[in-house]
């Protein structure tokens, strides 16, 4: 990485505004934070800054607010584990910007820690916007990116802030950069790109991306039906991104022309609900029922992606294979996962809801390397630059 990071700037007795990615998965029904994997990879960062007498602000986002305050994604439940974590109070202000954050920081003592609120209950922060960030930087000295996993995003926080301070990478963006791109570098070959997930549509550029790169693309998860409706298969109730199709489709084809073996499942779990008291059954992708959807990879394909994966010397994967949430849709991400786990490959990981399952799995350490970065690493895969690592300083050459 050819950019500064707090190794290469006096930090001591400085405010520092640090933004994390703090976006912890949560109980839909406790609101209890369910994976803290997020908040442990950032202590390297806080723990240099507290050892050096800063005063650290930190601020992140927490789900999706859509610029309005969400009382139940209030980062109070986050300062509070980390407090624990820390073993010191780390307070919650009740807002990211303003005269009273302005007085908070202003009492935050050296080595002293402050919680800055869901900075997304801001329309500002998406909108990138410059008088927000500018309101922002007035809270500190010195910028610290730590947020690998949000660094796809260019909003206030991440970017625009960055104008208005010295501005430098915390550890975690550091390592992770580094990581990735020593492993891509020169990835072993045959070289497997396993993706799953909701979305086609955040997904399709980086597929197409990462196209020259990958000797193998294998498609799960909610997404496939969209691919599977491309090539013409019912899918019944499966959720099916309409406007997507010629892209998928497009893709498909220029998959084959380079040369890469495209694989979709060849059968599917159906449900009649999306409920755990769902009826379920495994059929061919010919045979889903008109009233049903799909939301598992069935057996055969579990077994035709791991002959495929087993032979392979470097596997990416992003985003589970089915409605992993709900325990008998999850057996498809959990065979995944355990293959991964038992094999020489180089395993990579791509953050959010693919870590949480190699986690609550008790995998994490058999994986070569666990993203914090789910569209991060994604696009850092497919080898574009992050906006949030761009906009920080260049190391002098
Ligand atoms: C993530 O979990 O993917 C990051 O925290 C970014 O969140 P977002 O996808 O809501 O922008
Ligand atoms: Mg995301």
């Amino acid at each position: 990485m050819d950019k500064l990071t707090i190794r290469d700037i006096e930090v001591s007795g400085k405010r520092v505004l640090v933004r994390v990615d703090f976006n912890v998965p949560l109980d839909e029904e406790t609101g209890a934070i369910t994976d803290d994997s997020r908040i442990r990879a950032t202590l390297p960062t806080i723990n240099y800054l507290i050892d050096r007498g800063a005063r650290v602000i930190l601020c992140s986002h927490l789900g999706r607010p859509k610029g309005r305050v969400v009382e139940k994604l209030r980062l109070a439940i986050v300062a509070q584990r980390l407090s624990q974590i820390l073993g010191q109070t780390v307070e919650v202000d009740t807002d990211s910007i303003g005269p009273e954050v302005e007085k908070a920081v202003g009492n935050l003592k050296a080595g002293k820690v402050l919680l800055l609120e869901n900075i997304r209950f801001h329309p500002e922060e998406e909108a990138n916007d410059v008088p927000f960030a500018q309101a922002l930087a007035r809270l500190a000295d010195i910028y610290v990116n730590d947020a690998f996993g949000a660094s796809h995003r260019a909003h206030a926080s991440i970017v625009s802030v960055a104008n208005y301070l010295p501005a430098v990478a915390g550890l975690l963006v550091e390592k992770e950069t580094k990581v990735l791109e020593g492993i891509l570098a020169n990835p072993g070959h045959p070289f497997a790109e396993l993706a799953g997930g909701a979305k086609v549509s955040d997904k399709i550029s980086v597929l197409e991306n990462t196209m020259d790169k990958v000797d193998s693309l294998l498609i799960g998860g909610s997404m496939a039906a969209t691919f599977l409706k491309a090539k013409g298969y019912e899918v019944g109730l499966s959720l099916v991104e309409n406007d997507k199709l010629e892209l998928a489709a497009k893709l498909m084809r220029e998959e084959a022309q380079q040369g890469v073996h495209l694989m979709l499942p060849v059968d599917v779990v159906v449900a009649d609900k999306l409920s755990a008291e769902a009826e379920v059954k495994t059929v061919s992708i010919e045979d889903v029922p008109p009233d049903w959807r799909i939301v598992d990879i069935g057996p055969q394909t579990i077994s035709n992606f791991s002959e495929e994966l087993r032979r392979c010397k470097t596997i990416f994967w992003n985003g589970p294979m089915g409605i992993y949430e709900i325990a008998q849709f999850a057996r498809g991400t959990q065979a995944m996962a355990r293959l991964l786990a038992s094999i020489e490959a180089t395993t990579i990981i791509g953050g959010g809801s693919t870590a949480e399952v190699v986690t609550e799995m008790k995998l994490a350490d058999k994986m070569t390397f666990v993203s914090t970065g789910g569209g991060a690493s994604l696009r850092f895969l497919g080898g574009e630059t992050l906006p949030g690592v761009e906009a920080l300083l260049n190391k002098k050459t």
